[in-house]
């Protein structure tokens, strides 16, 4: 039985550009755990103790011990079925774009070509002072490891407070104010400003496709919501679109 409405699977089989805007549920599949909802990382922690640049100044030591321990866990991780299905879509459509807000490059492991990180890359890090980059097999070794010029490393993730990387967040923007189909997968869309992007993407009249576990924020204003988990219903939707483009003549290369 075919998920797929025939409006929907319409949208999808015609548009020139298609958008996927994700969130941690993305990435659950992978075994990496979701920040709210059912055994969310912040139902246990305080963000403002370890997602924080003040608490990272006030003791190093303890915020890398805890992102040497989300660093662990995304490095021994795959990307799952909903990741991969997301790259596929790269052959039936010539343009594709992920925006993200995860941090464990998943995406591009994954094969994703075109990838904006609103919230950072765990696999990245740099010095607070000159801001030269680091690599992880430098770092890991010290409890709160410095630079040649003294000034202390940090992961190049993005904390509460803290601005979003500019390039990001506008290629992100112009990306979903000029695709026809955006697909929100796996995110309790609350966190701004990155959730903005789903209302440019409405705003300016694109098919907004959720794919959540449960109901969301996104939900009220989701033309379509797929409730279920990401990586049975992505790899679903793709087979049906690239069956309905088959059928058009309309395959790039598969
Ligand atoms: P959340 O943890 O807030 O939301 C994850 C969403 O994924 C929830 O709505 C779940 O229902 C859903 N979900 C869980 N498993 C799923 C699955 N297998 N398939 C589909 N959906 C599933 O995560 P985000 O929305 O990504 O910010 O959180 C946004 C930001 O808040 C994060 O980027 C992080 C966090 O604090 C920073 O680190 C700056
Ligand atoms: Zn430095």
């Amino acid at each position: 039985m075919s998920l797929l409405d025939r409006v929907t699977l319409n949208k999808i089989s015609i548009a020139e550009s298609i958008v996927f805007f994700t969130g941690a549920g993305v990435s659950a599949e992978s075994g990496i755990p979701t920040f709210r909802g059912k055994d969310g990382i912040w139902n246990k922690l305080k963000p403002e103790e370890l997602a924080n640049f003040d608490a990272f100044l006030k003791n190093p030591e303890m915020v890398w011990e805890w992102y040497k321990h989300r660093k662990k866990i995304v490095h021994e991780s795959q990307s799952n079925s909903a990741h991969k299905a997301i790259s596929d879509f790269q052959t039936l459509f010539s343009s594709v774009t992920v925006i993200t807000q995860n941090i464990d490059n998943l995406h591009r492991r994954a094969g994703s070509r075109k990838v904006f990180e609103l919230h950072g890359n765990i696999e990245r890090n740099y010095c607070i002072k000159c801001k030269a980059p680091y690599n992880d097999e430098i770092i890991l070794k010290a409890s709160a490891p410095r630079c040649k010029c003294g000034g202390l490393i940090r992961p190049d993730v993005v904390w509460f407070g803290e601005y979003l990387p500019q390039d990001q967040f506008i290629g992100g923007e112009n990306a979903a104010r000029n695709c026809d189909v955006f697909f929100v997968v796996g995110t309790s869309g609350i966190v701004y400003p990155a959730a903005s992007q789903i209302f440019v993407a409405k705003d300016s009249g694109a098919f907004i496709i959720e794919i959540n576990l449960e109901e969301s924020e996104i939900s009220r204003i989701a033309d379509k919501s797929y409730l279920g988990k990401a990586g049975e219903i992505l790899p679903q939707i793709y087979e049906e679109i690239k069956m309905e483009k088959r059928k058009s003549g309309s395959v790039l290369n598969s």
